[in-house]
């Protein structure tokens, strides 16, 4: 090897690292080229391996040579290293600018389910009058949902109440809050009670806009001695006018259940017409939002109160058609849908 050759050799690693240097344009691409030129087996370091090789009295110089491109090699790939970071940091900030005059976006805000907003405003109305709540089973038997409740197999009262019935005789689900009435006096015989019963029925009807197989109750007791009519109206007034506004008037219609006796239906003025008759009230200008009475001797009795020194009174109403009343929702279904553009407006 001529002398003039290991120093062109050096030229040109030189000069081949830096143009390949040139090309390199991201931080993968230094490292790559990290590798190759300044890496274990590059050739500049290879040519520190070959110095042994050489004349002796060639070593020195040559070894300095290499080792001023081993540092020439290093500078430029620290200046270019320095460019590809200020290039990329540019171009970040470029593609990653942000306008401070965008309007903010709206966070998703949680919210409560009608019906569970409907059942809040009745708990607090009613524990504002000493009411107390009860939780009672959904899955019941016919002797609680029926026949405890004065209503007879084969009574032509059942018709009032489509049921589901379980595959287990006797067992089925609950068509009304009103079972909740003989738990609760057996669980508190002789006590007094004022309580309210939140749950869901179930009935097997034909699904419309008015009727859904399932839907809440919240079913109304009070159970002491000298309870009168004139409590239960007290109460139902109270709580109208606590619901829907002071000024808001109410009637008593008679009606029937076979668990109360005498037994009435309330209606309230129609909310939407003002009591002058509309669509929504089918022109009568009252509203049906509860069945009430007083509780039959017998539904006492099953309850473990003594008819002769107890009374009571009850009341069973549907939140639903409240609420639906109250936001004028057309469709019973929308409840238990689970549609998003229905429950987003509450
Ligand atoms: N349970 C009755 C129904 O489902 C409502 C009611 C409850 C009526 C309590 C009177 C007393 O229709």
């Amino acid at each position: 090897m001529t002398e003039t050759q290991v120093f062109e050799d050096l030229e040109q690693i030189l000069q081949q690292g830096l143009a390949a240097l040139e090309e390199v344009k991201d931080e993968a691409g230094l490292q790559a080229w990290r590798t190759a030129h300044l890496g274990r087996s590059a050739p500049v370091m290879q040519m520190f391996s070959r110095l042994p090789q050489l004349p002796k009295e060639l070593r020195p110089q040559v070894g300095q040579r290499a080792n001023q491109v081993k540092q020439a090699l290093e500078a430029a790939l620290a200046e270019r290293g320095e460019q590809v970071r200020a290039a990329s940091l540019q171009q970040k900030l470029a593609s990653e600018r942000v306008d401070v005059t965008l309007p903010g976006r709206q966070p998703l805000r949680g919210r409560l389910h009608p019906e569970t907003q409907v059942l809040r405003r009745i708990f607090a109305v009613f524990e504002e009058m000493g009411f107390q709540v009860f939780r009672s089973r959904d899955v019941e038997t016919d002797e609680y949902n029926f026949e405890l409740l004065n209503i007879p197999a084969y009574h032509p009262a059942r018709d009032m109440w489509d049921t589901f019935y379980t595959t287990r005789p006797g067992v089925l689900l609950r068509t009304h809050t009103s079972p909740g009435q003989i738990h609760v006096m057996r669980a508190s015989a002789p006590e007094p009670i004022r309580a309210i019963l939140p749950g869901m029925c179930y009935r097997y009807e034909q699904v419309s806009a008015r009727h859904e197989t399932q839907f809440y109750q919240v079913e109304v007791l009070a159970v002491g001695k000298n309870i009168t009519f004139g409590d239960l109206k007290g109460t139902v007034n109270g709580f109208a006018r606590r619901m829907f506004g002071q000024n808001v008037r109410t009637r008593l219609r008679p009606s029937y259940f076979p668990f109360t006796e005498p037994s009435a239906e309330m209606d309230v003025e129609c909310f939407v017409c003002g009591g002058k008759g509309c669509p929504v009230c089918k022109g009568s200008g009252w509203l049906e939002i509860m069945g009430c009475g007083m509780m039959h001797p017998t539904v006492l009795r099953n309850g473990g109160y003594d008819p002769e020194v107890y009374s009571g009174f009850a009341a069973g109403m549907g939140p639903e058609r409240i609420s639906m009343l109250q936001s004028r929702i057309e469709d019973i279904r929308y409840f238990w849908a689970n549609d998003l553009r229905f429950l987003e407006q509450f």
